[in-house]
């Protein structure tokens, strides 16, 4: 009989496609999905090690599901993703209930894997590859609103930035074949979907090079972008070091490739960019702000910013502020830096900024990005901008909301529209959040 499967997915966008990966490979061996946690068989939990805070939630959760064990006790319960990676064994040490670990190269091994647990015992496979990337593997889509999926076109990371675990968690840096990527694209348009975000920790030094042939990443963004005038195509991340004038040509070009650019900047000061070991300099971003700025003047800017890095001065957090009035972003995510066992920030440096200081410095941020995002969003009122209808508000269901090519979402009340459905909206008002506006049927 079939097993039914339940995943649980935590982190970044890279998790929720892996989740949709090991999904397929299972459905594959004898699984079947499973939105009950309670009815499963197998709990897979996909987990991020990228903060502290990250694993915490993930400790906890695994405690509150040792109970389901008793009323099941063939139940197997697997770790899988960055923490799997990062602590391998040492996670049956700590959590006893847990059967399984499994890295993010070895999800093809998961139904030999989950085999070795069904004949008794625990199973540990987290060998890191440096050619895995499920090319050949088209995902299942979890939770979908049947409109924007994710594509995931490279795995790893090689930037060694000082803070961060990925490098450890994912291994190193491998693209996908372009063939395989816009097939997945295909299929999906061909299954209705209208939105494609193309997924890597630094998707713009994407490159496949197969028979004296090149494929860099704005070569790969206007292949999927010639699959239909209908489909949107959005990307994340880039690095602002390799955000090359012929990615933001491209991005210009095509009037279904997006409008917004995350751009983590992750500091302001030069002497914390280059501890972080980010290798560019304030100005070295400014600069390729204006340029996007130049050629794509209604770019949708937004990025990740740590507060309290090593040796963080108040001088260095003032840089941090300046920097972002000086792009204004549209939106940002914002976080205390937390030290991560292993690297290089956790070897070298002492994570010296004391916590209530991190803690103000972050509050300062937050309120400046609460201001920049009303800012921004203000200078929207009166505008008409096309959405992709997304789903139905969490507060009525009359209310519809969708994004903007600049990634902005707007809500509007629902007439005939469904989901799925391009409509034109003129914004009326906003908050720092979200935008509101009405749908215009003719412009
Ligand atoms: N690959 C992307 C982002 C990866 S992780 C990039 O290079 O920009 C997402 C964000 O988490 C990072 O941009 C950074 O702002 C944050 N982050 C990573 N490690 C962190 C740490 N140790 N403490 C706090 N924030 C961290
Ligand atoms: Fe981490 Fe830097 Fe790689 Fe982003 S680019 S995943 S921050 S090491
Ligand atoms: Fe977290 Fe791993 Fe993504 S550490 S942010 S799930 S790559």
């Amino acid at each position: 009989m079939s097993k039914k499967l339940y995943i649980e997915t935590y982190g970044c966008q890279m998790n929720f496609s892996d989740s949709e990966i090991v999904g397929s490979i299972l459905s594959q061996n004898d699984c079947i999905l499973e939105e009950d946690i309670n009815s499963a068989d197998i709990i897979l939990i996909n987990t991020c090690s990228i903060r502290e805070n990250a694993e915490k939630r993930v400790f906890n959760r695994l405690r509150n599901l040792k109970h389901l064990k008793k009323n099941n006790p063939l139940l197997i319960i697997g770790v899988i993703g960055c923490m799997a990676e990062r602590l391998k064994e040492d996670l049956l040490k700590k959590e006893p209930a847990v059967d399984l670990i499994v890295g993010p190269d070895a999800y093809r091994d998961l139904p030999k894997l989950l085999n070795d647990v069904n004949l008794g015992g625990k199973a540990v496979q987290t060998l890191l590859s440096e050619d895995e990337t499920y090319d050949d593997i088209l995902p299942v889509r979890i939770d979908s609103n049947g409109v924007s999926a994710f594509i995931s076109i490279m795995r790893g990371c090689q930037n060694f930035c000082a803070y961060c675990v990925v490098p450890y968690t994912r291994g190193k840096e491998r693209s996908r074949d372009p063939q395989t990527i816009v097939n997945e694209a295909k299929t999906l348009v061909e299954n209705g979907f209208k939105e494609v975000t193309l997924l890597g920790q630094n998707v713009n030094s994407y490159f496949w090079k197969e028979n004296g042939e090149t494929v860099n990443f704005s070569k790969l963004m206007s292949m999927v972008a010639e699959i239909s005038p209908l489909l949107r195509v959005r990307f994340a991340t880039s690095h602002p070091k390799d955000l090359s004038n012929e990615l933001i040509q491209t991005i210009a070009k095509y009037s279904n490739i997006c409008k917004s650019i995350h751009l983590p900047m992750q500091a302001g000061s030069n002497s914390v960019l280059k501890k972080m070991n980010r290798k560019y300099t304030r100005e070295w971003y400014l600069e390729r702000v204006n340029a996007i700025k130049a050629a794509i003047p209604d770019c949708g800017l937004s990025t990740d910013i740590i507060a309290g890095f090593c040796g963080e001065t108040e001088e260095d957090h003032k840089e941090t502020l300046s920097l972002m009035k000086e792009v204004g972003y549209d939106s940002a995510f914002m976080f205390k830096y937390s030290e991560r066992p292993g690297t290089t920030a956790a070897r070298n440096y002492e994570n010296d900024v004391p916590e209530d200081v991190k803690g103000r410095r972050l509050e300062e941020i937050i309120a400046l990005q609460g201001e920049l995002s009303l800012e921004s969003n203000k200078k929207d009122i009166g505008n008409t901008f096309e959405i992709l209808v997304e789903g139905q508000s969490k507060r009525s269901k009359k209310q519809l909301f969708g994004r903007n090519s600049q990634n902005k979402v707007i809500i509007f009340t629902a007439t005939d529209e469904k989901i799925g459905d391009y409509v034109n909206v003129t914004v009326l008002d906003c908050t720092a959040a979200t935008l509101r506006g009405d749908r215009v049927k003719e412009i």
